[in-house]
C-alpha cells in the first residue's frame, strides 16, 4: 500500500541492472512519483530511463547526483565502490541506501561521512513485478516509506542478520531449475511444451499464493494439507525425504553462509 507522503528526491549512483529494475518498478507502481536523479553511468541505461520517465533525469556527474537528492542509493559493484566514492562530498542530512551485497551499512557510513544515516536495501528480481521481499536494514523510516508498494518490505534492525537472509535467498535459480525439470519431464511424456509450461508455472503460482496467504500458525501444516495418505504427493515427498533432498538443500544454503566472502564478486 502506497501512502500519501511528500515527494522524495532519490539519487542513484550506478545505474546498472538492479538499479534500472528498481527505478522502473518505482516509476510504474501506483501512487505518486518520486524524483530520480541518475548518475551518468551506465550511459545507455540512464539515458533510456530519463527518456522514458518524466520524473527521471540524468545528472552530469556523481557529485551532481548527491547535491540534488535527499536519499542517495549506492548501486555499483562492490569492487567499484571505492573508486566511485573517491572525492565525493555527502551532506550530513542525507540518507544513504546501499544495494551493495555483503557490505554492512555501518561500514558504508564510514565511507559516506558526514552522511551517517545509512542502511542496506536488498531488492530481488521480482521487484520488477512489485512482488517479493525487500530487506531494509536498519529500518530508516524515510527509506521504508519510499520503497513502500514494491513487494513485502522486511525491516531488519540487526545488520549482522542481513547475511542470513541474503544466503537464504540463494534458492532462486534452484527453484527455476526444479520448475524447468518438471516441465521437461511432462514434455518428454508427449505433452505439448506450452501446455506443460503453463500447467507447472500456474501450479507454482497458486502454491506460492496459498503459502503466502495462510497464517504463520498454518504454515507448518501446508505439506500435510497438500497430500493424501498413500497418494501421489505423499509418495514423491517421502521419496525425496528418504534421499535427504531437503537436508541437502539446507546444507547448501548453510555452506554458502559459512563461506561467503565480503565485498567480493560472488557477494550476491
Ligand atoms: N543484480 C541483482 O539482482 C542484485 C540484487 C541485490 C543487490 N545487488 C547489488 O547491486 C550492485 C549492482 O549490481 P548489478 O547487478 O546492478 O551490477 P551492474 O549491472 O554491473 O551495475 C553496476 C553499475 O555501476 C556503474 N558504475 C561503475 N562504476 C561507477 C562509478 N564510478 N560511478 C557510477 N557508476 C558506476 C556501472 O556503470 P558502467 O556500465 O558504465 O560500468 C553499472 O551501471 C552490486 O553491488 C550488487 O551486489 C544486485
Amino acid at each position: 500500500m502506497v501512502h500519501d507522503r511528500g515527494m522524495a528526491r532519490i539519487g542513484i549512483l550506478g545505474v546498472g541492472t538492479i538499479a534500472e529494475a528498481v527505478v522502473r518498478a518505482m516509476c510504474t507502481r501506483p501512487g505518486q512519483a518520486d524524483e530520480f536523479i541518475l548518475s551518468p553511468r551506465s550511459e545507455a541505461r540512464s539515458m533510456r530511463l530519463a527518456e522514458e520517465f518524466g520524473n527521471c533525469r540524468r545528472a552530469e556527474s556523481n557529485q551532481a547526483v548527491i547535491d540534488a537528492c535527499d536519499i542517495v542509493v549506492l548501486a555499483m559493484r562492490p569492487q567499484d565502490l571505492d573508486e566511485a566514492l573517491e572525492g565525493l562530498t555527502f551532506r550530513e542530512d542525507q540518507i544513504v541506501a546501499s544495494f551493495i551485497a555483503a557490505l554492512p551499512p555501518s561500514q558504508v557510513a564510514e565511507l559516506t561521512a558526514p552522511a551517517i544515516r545509512t542502511c542496506q536495501v536488498i531488492p530481488l528480481p521480482a521487484i520488477a513485478v512489485h512482488r517479493g521481499p525487500l530487506v531494509i536494514s536498519p529500518g530508516i523510516p524515510e527509506v521504508v516509506e519510499v520503497f513502500d508498494g514494491l513487494g513485502d518490505v522486511i525491516v531488519l534492525d540487526d545488520e549482522t542478520k542481513i547475511r542470513v537472509l541474503s544466503c537464504a535467498s540463494a534458492i532462486m535459480s534452484t527453484y527455476y531449475e526444479a520448475q524447468n525439470r518438471v516441465i521437461d519431464w511432462i514434455v518428454d511424456q508427449g505433452v505439448a511444451p506450452q501446455t506443460a509450461s503453463l500447467y507447472i508455472r500456474s501450479e507454482l503460482e497458486g502454491l506460492a499464493s496459498v503459502g503466502k496467504a495462510v497464517s504463520e500458525d498454518q504454515r507448518a501444516d501446508l505439506p500435510a494439507e497438500h497430500q493424501t495418505p498413500g497418494g501421489l504427493n505423499e509418495r514423491v515427498r517421502a521419496g525425496l525425504l528418504e534421499q535427504g533432498w531437503f537436508d541437502a538443500l539446507v546444507a547448501q544454503v548453510d555452506g554458502i553462509y559459512r563461506n561467503a566472502v565480503l565485498r567480493g564478486p560472488d557477494a550476491d
